[in-house]
């Protein structure tokens, strides 16, 4: 099957999809749909790929970004692979921690960390907080001061890059909520500040330029852009940055003609830059860190819908057909929100039925909700068939909403013709509990 699809997708003798050897029929009966099908073997190969590119260049640690997918079997799943979590709130903490995840592999961001969170974190033991305001450094110096330890920190940058990618997820650039800009100074200030702090360890810089990228540009752009701080760091303040995270942001394949970057190529590109600027201007190489995030876990999972109704609409030159799925977007809203493109595909059986146009669109009270905007199905299609949607494994769970009283769909992992829950699917029940009148 094309690159959008996990690993181990197949299609079975009798024409249905199957991942890991597990027939997508099989899971969806059990476990109701829509339902989230991961492949474990994908994610753990792709964990350590990561791991094994930045070992390569002589990376500190990998950080999987946890605001992607999160569960204490995909934590384990990557932590057994050799990564650390990334994770950006006190809830993405907790799971990490009920995994068994040590404090020592975490590392901690969020540009507006409340108390318990910092606190939560400080008593977890967390290897690294990215600071991201100024308030923010007052709160971790004091709760690291009363809770008697020295807390490694990075300062998260802003520095002007702008990513090729979707407004929503490009963060470097100057005019949003993200960092301490280095051209106004406000970077340099932090700095200042966090040195004279006896329970804050500065450690070094971190910068994310944003997600879903697929060229090296902006990397480059962002590392030159550092190295040129971290020099001037060293004139101005005489500060050594040791460390220096460069953020996730690697693009995926979700069309099939999309060409998503090596990790190989992007690590050892970068590491070369950094090297490069270091030694032209005389400095130590600073240790280097990476947190991705989709694509550990996004093109290892799928998402597998019941066909509702099929209806065809005519429009002045085309039949547009839509096509209404059990889900749509309060389980993925990536495509109302960045006009994100996905691959569709009949996932119960083949048909070879002449191709008809059609919109897949969700069950919500919204025209906006829509799973696929335009694609092509087989014109025999009808309710009850099963559609499967690749590279849903990234930001569609974890942005789940209960819109219209949706309960969230389950989430499992498929291994060599196993299927484990890795998430169940949430209930009315479960909804309702929230209720005092109901
Ligand atoms: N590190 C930081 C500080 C981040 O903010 C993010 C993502 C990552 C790492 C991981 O980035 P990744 O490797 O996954 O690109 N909801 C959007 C994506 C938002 C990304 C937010 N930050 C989407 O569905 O495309």
């Amino acid at each position: 099957m094309s690159n959008v699809w996990p690993n181990s997708a197949t299609r079975g003798t009798d024409g249905a999809l199957c991942i890991a050897g597990v027939d997508v029929r099989d899971a969806a009966a059990q476990h109701g749909t829509p339902l989230f099908i991961f492949d474990e073997a994908d994610v753990r190969a792709r964990a350590r790929e990561y791991r094994d590119a930045a070992e390569r260049v002589g990376a500190r640690k990998v950080y999987y970004a946890a605001k992607a997918f999160l569960s204490t079997a995909v934590a384990r799943w990557v932590y057994e692979e050799g990564l650390g979590i990334d994770v950006a709130s006190g809830g993405e903490l907790a799971v990490a921690l009920r995994a068994g995840i040590p404090g020592t592999d975490l590392l901690l961001h969020g540009n507006n960390k409340s108390m318990i969170e910092i606190e939560a974190a400080l008593e977890a033991g967390v290897a690294r907080i990215v600071v991201d305001s100024f308030e923010e450094i007052v709160r971790v110096a004091d709760a690291a001061m009363r809770a008697g330890i020295v807390q490694p920190v990075l300062v998260r940058l802003t520095i002007g890059v702008e990513a090729h990618t979707h407004e929503f997820i490009a963060t470097a650039h100057e005019d949003q909520k993200f960092g301490f800009s280095v051209a106004s100074g406000a970077a340099d200030e932090a700095i200042r500040r966090i040195v004279k702090l006896p329970s804050l360890e500065f450690r070094g810089l971190h910068s994310h330029i944003g997600s879903q990228i697929f060229d090296t540009d902006g990397f480059e752009e962002a590392a030159v852009r550092i190295v040129t701080f971290i020099d001037h760091l060293r004139t101005d303040q005489e500060v050594d940055v040791t460390e220096l995270d460069l953020g996730g942001g690697m693009g995926i394949a979700y069309l099939p003609t999309d060409e998503p970057l090596s990790i190989d190529d992007l690590a050892s590109h970068v590491a070369l830059i950094v090297a490069r600027e270091c030694q032209s201007l005389g400095l130590a190489m600073p240790a280097l860190a990476f947190e991705p995030g989709r694509a550990i876990v996004g093109p290892a999972g799928i998402t597998v819908y019941e066909v509702g109704t099929v209806k065809p609409v005519e429009l002045d030159d085309v039949v547009r057909t839509y096509v209404s799925v059990d889900g749509g977007m309060s389980d993925n809203i990536r495509t109302a929100l960045y006009d994100a493109q996905y691959t569709i595909e009949l996932a119960s059986r083949t048909s070879n039925a002449e191709l008809m146009l059609v919109r897949v669109v969700g069950k919500h009270c919204e025209s906006g909700d829509i799973v696929v905007r335009d694609a092509y199905l087989p014109s025999d299609l009808v309710p009850g068939d099963l559609l499967a949607v690749a590279a849903t494994g990234a930001y569609c769970r974890s942005m789940a909403s209960n819109y219209n009283y949706l309960p969230k769909p389950a989430v499992v992992g498929v291994c060599d013709g196993n299927t484990s829950v890795v998430l169940r699917r949430e209930t009315l029940d479960d909804l309702l509990a929230l209720d005092p009148g109901a």
